[in-house]
């Protein structure tokens, strides 16, 4: 990437490949990213030759090349980084051979569907100490999230002692999703949202315990589930993550955190982003904020982080953290036992200071 653009201070936009032209790729990344000047996509990949020929009919404007072949896009001198949104079982791949070829990665979540290759992932990005790997957690880039997490900080709830989420929607049609050794199923792919939410915002985990299974009957996955988590803070939080829905049922989220001072909620009812503060001996009060989503601000901050060769503010040791979460509630389900996170995961807490929320 040169530095910066001639007769400006701007630094020159980050040329990118975008990896996966399906639902993530095209629904929820390129209207914005197409729209941001910190980026140039100049090349798509997906191994599906109608997935590209839909894009160049859904995108006329955007001339781009296109590629079958991901590693035509990662062994490309002139581009600086990749956004990767194929299905969770070829992130580690992908990101391990991007990080080689020297292009800073932009991973869709989870960060990987197993332990494993989440590792693979890290540890590659060690040896690559000059280039990002952000995984796209994007409550923690979502105005109401990170309301919720600011109210907190500036100490507006006090102690943070109980929170409760939920998260739903039917399972999506594309059929990774329901083989639990592709997905992982709705705790690794939806409620992982929250998972990573709360772990941010709460502190790390010291135990779990979860119900839940395949109440739908499709594919071999868990499709609904309830989890509780005791937090080494002390407080305690209840979600639920489904997929055993009708698949006309809307896309619903909540989320409701009392402190020991109020109480903070939000919810995705209201078409215009809001969230509301219930303080002791106050007025209930409800404020309105920013109308661009997450993915447009969790876009911009990897594109600065790679523009001033800046730490992410999402990294993948706190995706890892949360993804064990999800392992331990799974495990859970699985066993029928409350799971104790050991010593080793705590210190991979995911809480990241307010000053690197990027908006
Ligand atoms: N952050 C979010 O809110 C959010 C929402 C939905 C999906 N996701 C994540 O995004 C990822 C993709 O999900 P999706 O729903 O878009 O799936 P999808 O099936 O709609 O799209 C995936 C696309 O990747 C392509 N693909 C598969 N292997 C490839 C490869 N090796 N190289 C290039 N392209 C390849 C497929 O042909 C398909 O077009 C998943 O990890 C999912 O969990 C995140």
């Amino acid at each position: 990437m040169s530095s910066s653009n001639k007769n400006s201070d701007q630094p020159a936009p980050v040329r990118l490949g975008l990896i996966g032209l399906g639902f993530a790729g095209t629904v929820l990344h390129l209207p914005s990213l197409s729209r941001n000047s910190r980026a140039r996509i100049v090349a798509v990949s997906d191994l599906s030759e109608s997935k590209l020929s839909q894009f160049s009919a859904d995108f006329p404007d955007l001339h781009v090349r296109k590629e079958l072949d991901y590693r035509s896009i990662i062994h490309d001198p002139t581009i600086d980084a990749v956004l990767i949104a194929s299905p969770t079982p070829s992130h580690a791949a992908i990101a391990v051979d991007a990080l080689k070829a020297n292009k800073h990665v932009f991973c869709e979540k989870p960060i990987s569907n197993t332990i494993a290759d989440a590792q693979k992932m890290i540890d590659e990005a060690e040896r690559h100490p000059d280039l990002i790997l952000m995984i796209g957690q994007v409550l923690r880039f979502w105005p109401e999230y990170v309301q919720i997490k600011k109210q907190i900080e500036y100490g507006k709830i006090g102690k943070p002692i109980i929170a409760r989420t939920y998260r739903a929607n039917p399972m999506p049609a594309s059929q990774f999703y329901e083989k639990d050794e592709l997905s992982g199923g709705v705790i690794v792919d939806l409620g992982l949202h929250d998972i990573d939410f709360l772990s941010w915002a709460l502190g790390p985990v010291k135990s779990v315990f979860a119900q839940g299974g395949n109440l739908s009957g499709r594919g071999d996955v868990i499709d609904y589930a309830q989890i509780h988590f005791n937090f080494v803070s002390g407080a305690i939080a209840y979600m639920e993550a489904n997929w055993a829905l009708p698949e006309n049922f809307p896309f619903s989220t909540a989320i409701e955190i009392t402190g020991t001072g109020g109480m903070i909620a939000a919810d995705n009812c209201d078409s215009r982003a809001s969230y509301q503060l219930t303080l002791k001996g106050q007025k209930r009060f409800t404020a309105a904020i920013a109308e661009l989503n997450g993915y447009h601000y969790e876009q911009e901050a990897f594109l600065k982080a790679v523009q001033n060769k800046r730490e992410t503010p999402m990294n993948a040791a706190a995706a890892l953290y949360s993804l064990r979460l999800a392992m331990a509630a799974k495990e859970s389900i699985k066993t029928g036992k409350l799971i104790v996170m050991d010593e080793a995961t705590k210190t991979a807490s995911a809480s990241a200071s307010l000053n690197e929320v990027a908006k």
